[in-house]
């Protein structure tokens, strides 16, 4: 009797020894996803961290086309816009999930002035220059390779930009690091340098809904941690004036759903067909500065968001219009996806009151940002 219960006994302490060594393991993995037009292939990687999160993320664009976080019942969804395959993305994609360089957002007439030369970029938004061309960061195909971090999984991408590409002066090249860490964080480090004076702005587009595409975006709860924002001409480009948000729809600052002020009677709102403006963060001597976080009631996720960047644009998917299908065959509809875009002003490189974009030969463009996930 004594030998047998020792044998339980055993056996309990051996399977939890198991168990315990069962616990889940970060991984990176990686598939085709397809052949470009020019003949290159092009890659896709998973990354998974401890519990259970992943993204997937192809060499395309460096662009995540799924982003897979638990609701309060720990039920994982992906919660980004994008295609089921690479066709979908080469067809048209309004910057589905990719990195945007060489400028992020608009820059007027699509030119600029540095050392006294001017410098024509193309026109691909009306008279304005957006998300760095026809041929931006996010239509080219980074080259990619898993990087070794503590505390999470991550993968390296990188794109040399020619000299003159899409009007932009000197060569750029340019590292991208997106790391899922074991606590629920997508982090996304930027480097740059350059071999001749140039201007730098590089962000990441991807649409988020929380919901997973159950419910538009407009119950998504908003904070920014910004007091002013950047009004702009019927364009979309900055006038040059900081507009404190107090007392106007443009006031996140303790938190509201999207929704509730979004069809206001104001002439910002009718210029972006709702919010596609750049909120001006509050700074703090953190590096990583508090900007802003997103929390959907029914799934209760949240996403916090931190950022080295000066200000965050805030774009509530207006020009979303149902006639893209996405994954899944769901279609997306105006206010079905939301991006929030940490960055530098736009249009800086044509009002030098804004802070500085400009990248001089030896020195190293690094930035970065983290979205933290979690529910309540
Ligand atoms: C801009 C929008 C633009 C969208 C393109 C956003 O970053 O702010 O104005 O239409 O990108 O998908």
């Amino acid at each position: 009797m004594k030998n047998r219960n020792t044998l339980f006994l055993a056996l309990i302490i051996l399977g939890f020894a198991c168990a315990q060594q069962e616990a889940p393991k970060a991984s990176l993995t990686s598939a085709p996803f397809g052949i470009l037009p020019n003949g290159d292939s092009v890659t896709l990687f998973t990354l998974t961290n401890v519990n259970g999160l992943s993204m997937d993320v192809m060499t395309y664009g460096g662009i995540v086309t799924a982003l897979r976080v638990p609701d309060r019942d720990g039920k994982l969804e992906d919660v980004v816009l994008g295609y089921d395959n690479l066709d979908g993305y080469l067809e048209s994609s309004p910057y589905f999930g990719a990195l945007i360089g060489r400028y992020g957002n608009r820059i007027a007439d699509g030119r600029f002035t540095l050392d006294s030369v001017e410098y024509t970029l193309v026109q691909n938004n009306g008279k304005n220059h957006l998300h760095g061309g026809t041929v931006g960061f996010d239509k080219v195909n980074w080259t990619a390779a898993p990087v070794e971090v503590e505390g999470g999984v991550a993968l390296g991408l990188s794109y040399v930009s020619a000299d003159g590409e899409e009007g932009y002066p000197g060569t750029l090249t340019t590292q991208v690091i997106y790391t899922l860490s074991n606590e629920d964080e997508w982090k996304v480090s930027y480097e740059a340098t350059t071999d001749q004076r140039t201007v730098v702005n590089l962000t990441q587009h991807t649409y988020f809904n929380l919901t997973s595409m159950k419910e538009d975006i407009l119950n998504h709860e908003l904070v920014l941690n910004a007091p002013s924002f950047l009004p702009v001409d019927s364009t979309l480009i900055p006038t040059g004036e900081l507009r404190p948000v107090a007392d106007t729809p443009f006031d996140f600052t303790s938190g509201k759903p999207i929704g509730r002020d979004i069809m206001k009677e104001n002439t910002q709102l009718t210029y972006g067909l709702g919010f596609d403006h750049c909120w001006v963060l509050e700074k703090s001597d953190k590096k990583l500065n508090f900007a802003a976080s997103v929390y959907e009631p029914v799934s209760g996720r949240l996403m916090e968001i931190f950022t080295e960047e000066p200000a965050i644009q805030f774009y509530s998917g207006n020009f979303l219009d149902g006639s893209i299908t996405g994954k899944n065959s769901k279609v997306y509809n105006q206010r079905n996806g939301l991006c929030l875009e940490t960055q530098h002003y736009p249009d800086s490189p044509n009002q030098p009151q804004f802070p500085n974009v400009v990248l001089s030969p030896g020195e190293t463009y690094r930035t970065s940002t983290v979205m933290k996930f979690s529910t309540k």
